[in-house]
């Protein structure tokens, strides 16, 4: 990295910022609200960092690789005349880490939490006189209170964040150290924000949580009410076409929730459901508290719920201890659900967790060769299921343009990409029929229906 520690900040108060994000759909959100923020008190959006005034980087902590960007990033930041930005780290590495970041490098000005930011103005305050802006608190008066309204949004996709933190305590994650405790957003405020985007053009929700599905609230006539319930109030919401959740527990998956699925039209046939390991063994030591056996049941319900539904998960290899045979365990798991879509990942030791000190850490090769023939697996199945759509019409939702003129690219109802020539026929924000043509194993291609094209 090259540390820009000489490079000179200008002292003037920011007029332009660019927010980068990294990791999770959660810190997306939190980038986006920040943006909203900043340009709420009059800045204006850069679209590249070096020019920007100020330089928010929204970091993730889950694996080493994600802190390692953070700082090669930071480095990147010098400008060519030795000048650089404001530079603000967020995000889980900043509460994390704290006040050590800018002891590592005198580049960064400011470090804010995730559940801090909405302090950001009067931290830019404090940097711009020489005061110390470090800022990790996790106040009781939530930053949902102090941050704008949502306004116009430029997607017809939007994330809600309804909850955050987690009680699991996984252990090898760092979550519950860097989100705090499981927080669900009040009944009101989460319907207000979903009503608001939906006013903005929004059409579709997806509700976000490190634990969604433990989310629950109060409703307006004083009745618990867990996410299955307020998925069902957004489902009224006239204007909202579709409704997705993530990411999930599997001890959280209630009946209620499942029966949302068979039900609910709005809420798309899929699930988002981690499992990281096919091995009981490894499932103990990571203290998942489900086993290969209830979670491979819990599918079986959701199917018999909504046959069709596109199932997902996170795996991580070469958690401390694993055997080939384990590894195995694993890999024929994967076989067995066939997976439309799923994450994995090598274990990357996260200081201050359980794991981290486990005897039998696993050589860097053998995560390697591991996470290898896990993906290819997971390939597989993601290819057999794009494949099985062929022949298909479905509705999808068109995201952004294409590579070339006329090529739109939308979300199938299963969350697959899909490519269409849809030339002046619809634009982005349409919900469009198409039938698919062809599969590859990242996306399909559509072809216009004959009353779409008309
Ligand atoms: N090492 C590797 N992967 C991890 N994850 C969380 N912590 C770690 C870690 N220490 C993965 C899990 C989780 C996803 C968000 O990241 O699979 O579900
Ligand atoms: Fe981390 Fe486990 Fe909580 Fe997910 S459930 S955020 S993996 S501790």
């Amino acid at each position: 990295m090259t540390d820009p520690k000489q490079s000179v900040r200008a002292q003037a108060a920011p007029q332009t910022f660019h927010v980068k994000s990294f990791g999770c759909q959660m810190n997306v959100y939190d980038g986006e609200r920040m943006a909203e923020m900043l340009g709420a008190r009059g800045m204006t959006a850069a679209a590249d960092g070096v020019d920007a005034d100020l330089v928010v980087l929204n970091t993730c902590h889950i694996r080493e690789k994600a802190v390692d960007r953070v700082y090669s990033d930071i480095g990147r930041l010098r400008r060519d005349d030795g000048s650089r930005p404001m530079i603000a780290v967020a995000g889980c590495v900043a509460q994390a880490e704290g006040a050590e970041i800018t002891r590592r490098t005198k580049a960064v000005d400011i470090v804010v939490g995730p559940q801090a930011y909405h302090r950001l103005p009067g931290l830019i305050e404090d940097a711009l006189a020489g005061r110390a802006a470090v800022d990790t608190d996790m106040p009781l008066i939530s930053k949902f209170d102090a941050l704008p309204a949502r306004g116009r949004q430029a997607r017809s996709s939007a994330f809600l964040t309804v909850q955050e933190g987690c009680d699991k305590f996984c252990t090898y994650c760092v979550v519950p150290y860097t989100r705090g405790a499981e927080v669900s957003r009040p009944w009101a405020d989460v319907v207000n924000e979903a009503r608001a985007l939906v006013d903005a053009g929004v059409r579709e929700i997806t509700l976000l949580g490190q634990n969604v599905n433990a989310w629950t609230g109060v409703d307006e006539k004083g009745r618990t009410q867990g996410l299955d319930g307020l998925i069902r109030t957004l489902d009224a919401l006239s204007g909202l076409a579709r409704i997705r959740y993530t990411t999930s527990h599997p001890n959280d998956m209630t009946e209620g929730l499942i029966r949302a699925h068979a039900d609910v039209a709005k809420l798309m046939p899929y699930l988002h459901l981690p499992v990281q390991s096919g091995s009981d063994r490894i499932l103990k030591a990571m203290n998942r508290s489900h086993t290969r056996d209830s979670y491979l049941r819990l599918l079986e319900r959701v199917r018999a719920a909504r046959p069709d539904i596109a199932l997902s998960g996170d795996f991580i290899v070469g958690f401390p201890g694993e055997s080939d045979a384990e590894f195995e365990e694993t890999l024929s798991l994967v076989r067995e659900v066939s997976y439309a879509a799923a994450f994995s990942f090598k274990y990357s030791p996260r200081p201050g967790t359980p794991a981290a000190d486990m005897d039998g850490q696993v050589a860097a090769q053998v995560m390697d060769e591991r996470l290898q023939r896990l993906q290819a697996a997971i390939g597989d199945g993601q290819y057999a299921f794009n494949q099985a759509t062929v022949g298909k019409r479905m509705i999808i939702l068109l995201e952004r343009n294409g590579r070339h003129p006329g090529q739109l690219i939308g979300k199938s109802p299963w969350l697959q990409s899909v490519f269409v020539e849809a030339g002046d026929a619809a634009r982005i924000g349409d919900m469009i029929e198409v039938d698919i043509v062809s599969a590859g194993p990242n996306s399909l291609g559509g072809a216009l229906t004959a009353r779409q094209a008309a």
